[in-house]
């Protein structure tokens, strides 16, 4: 059994048919699908283990909470963090942005002739909420660019501009590992240190970048990283956010509520050590518990020394299809180094019409502006197809997603 074929055996909904089609399943980037093994623990935690966390001394609320905290320890097991103290649960990576610009808002850390810097290729999660707090602070964004177009179409970000933009007023590096459009590896490494000798903190945006590459947050020393885990085999609704030590403990909450609290009284409340003071409310704790399994499984997947090879021949298999479509506009095709995430345009073909028949075809692709509106705008009129790929997808699938490209092209080309 090839490689591949050993992992979709894991995955119950690949069996499944789209009008009458097997499913190419190629919209990963927006949720990943789930394996057995987290599935079953997520009716696991429903049937044998419903209830509250952290607060009851019942049996049941003992195991929902133990199954919870062994999630919150798989995340530090895969980022490496020093501490599960270190990993705050969220309900995903939009809400574990929103945390860390709202708490330094709150703490006084951003105000008024400030600087948050970003690429050019956030996603508006990474965007939106630093930009809220630049209206209630009087900071301000900055921008910087990125190699992608017709022009030099690597998908890094300038990293000339980057140091030139770095600068004592910025209070703020968030940075994208892997941009959701483009698909490059930003030398996320490299830019910390950068910003580090300035003393500027850098958040991680690692929705897409987890995902695809080990991260050993120690190894990076970024003082935030954040992801989903609906984007690597958990179900939605739980989100983790790393945070250096020393960060977590100096910022304030900025959500109050049950289990966040030391002592509360109407003269004045004390808060949770960390990481429970930023988790305010009951707790996703059943999604929480899946990303055991979920981190396991990918933990695994990507440790099969046959993994990296699988990924390279998807790369390459994807490229030739790609590049076999006349008119294509491919972002960042000549980027050094790339996740299995494409996204294109095709001269005289609609991105939506391409993507309804896509599916008329059983093929699943993405479309539209995919929530990086800034860089599609720039690189794709605003509107762009994209196919996202995981180590349960084959090279036989991407010739069924070739196939239907060349027809839908013939079908819809004016
Ligand atoms: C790069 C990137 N950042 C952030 C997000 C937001 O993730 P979520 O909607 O799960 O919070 C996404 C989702 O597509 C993404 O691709």
């Amino acid at each position: 059994m090839s490689f591949s074929a050993r992992i979709r055996a894991d995955f119950p909904i690949l069996r499944r048919t789209v009008e009458g089609r097997p499913l190419v399943y190629f919209d990963n980037a927006a949720t990943s699908q789930r394996p057995e093994a987290v599935v079953e623990m997520q009716q696991r935690l429903c049937r044998e283990h419903n209830a509250n966390i952290h607060r009851a001394v019942h049996t049941l609320s003992y195991e929902a909470t133990e199954a919870y905290e062994a999630g919150r320890k798989a995340a530090q097991r895969f980022l490496n963090a020093a501490s599960p103290d270190e990993i705050v649960m969220t309900s995903g990576a939009t809400m574990s942005i929103n945390l860390v610009a709202n708490c330094l808002a709150w703490g006084g850390f951003i105000g008024r002739g400030d600087a948050i810097l970003l690429t050019e290729a956030e996603h508006h999660s990474n965007i939106v909420p630093w930009q809220m707090v630049c209206q209630r602070t009087g900071a301000h964004l900055e921008v910087v660019p990125v190699d992608a177009g017709a022009e030099d179409n690597t998908g890094s970000v300038d990293m000339e501009a980057y140091r030139a933009a770095l600068r004592r007023g910025v209070k703020m590096v968030a940075i994208t590992h892997v941009s959701n459009i483009l698909g490059a590896v930003n030398p996320v490494a490299e830019m910390v240190a950068e910003a580090h000798t300035l003393g500027i903190p850098v958040l991680i945006d690692g929705a897409q970048g987890i995902v695809h590459r080990r991260v050993d947050v120690r190894a990076l020393d970024c003082d935030f990283y954040v992801f989903s885990g609906h984007k690597i085999y958990a179900p939605t609704g739980i989100g983790v956010l790393y945070g250096k030590r020393e960060w977590l403990e100096k910022l304030p909450p900025f959500m109050g509520g049950g289990d966040m609290v030391g002592r509360v009284s109407f003269e004045g409340t004390t808060y949770a050590d960390i990481p429970l003071k930023f988790e305010a409310g009951t707790a996703n704790f059943v999604a929480g518990a899946c990303l055991a399994p979920a981190l396991e499984y990918a933990s695994r997947v990507a440790a099969n020394p046959q993994a990296a090879e699988h990924e390279k021949t998807l790369v390459a298999a994807m490229n030739r299809a790609l590049a076999s479509v006349d008119g294509i506009f491919m972002a960042a095709a000549d980027a050094p180094d790339r996740v299995p995430l494409w996204s294109f345009t095709i001269e005289g073909v609609h991105p939506l019409d391409a993507a309804m028949l896509m599916d008329k075809m059983g093929v699943a692709l993405r479309s539209g502006h995919m929530c990086a509106e800034p860089i599609v705008d720039r690189i794709g009129g605003g509107s762009m197809l994209r196919a996202s790929l995981m180590p349960y997808n084959t090279v036989e699938e991407v010739e069924i997603f070739e196939r239907a490209l060349q027809r839908t092209v013939k079908i819809l080309r004016k």
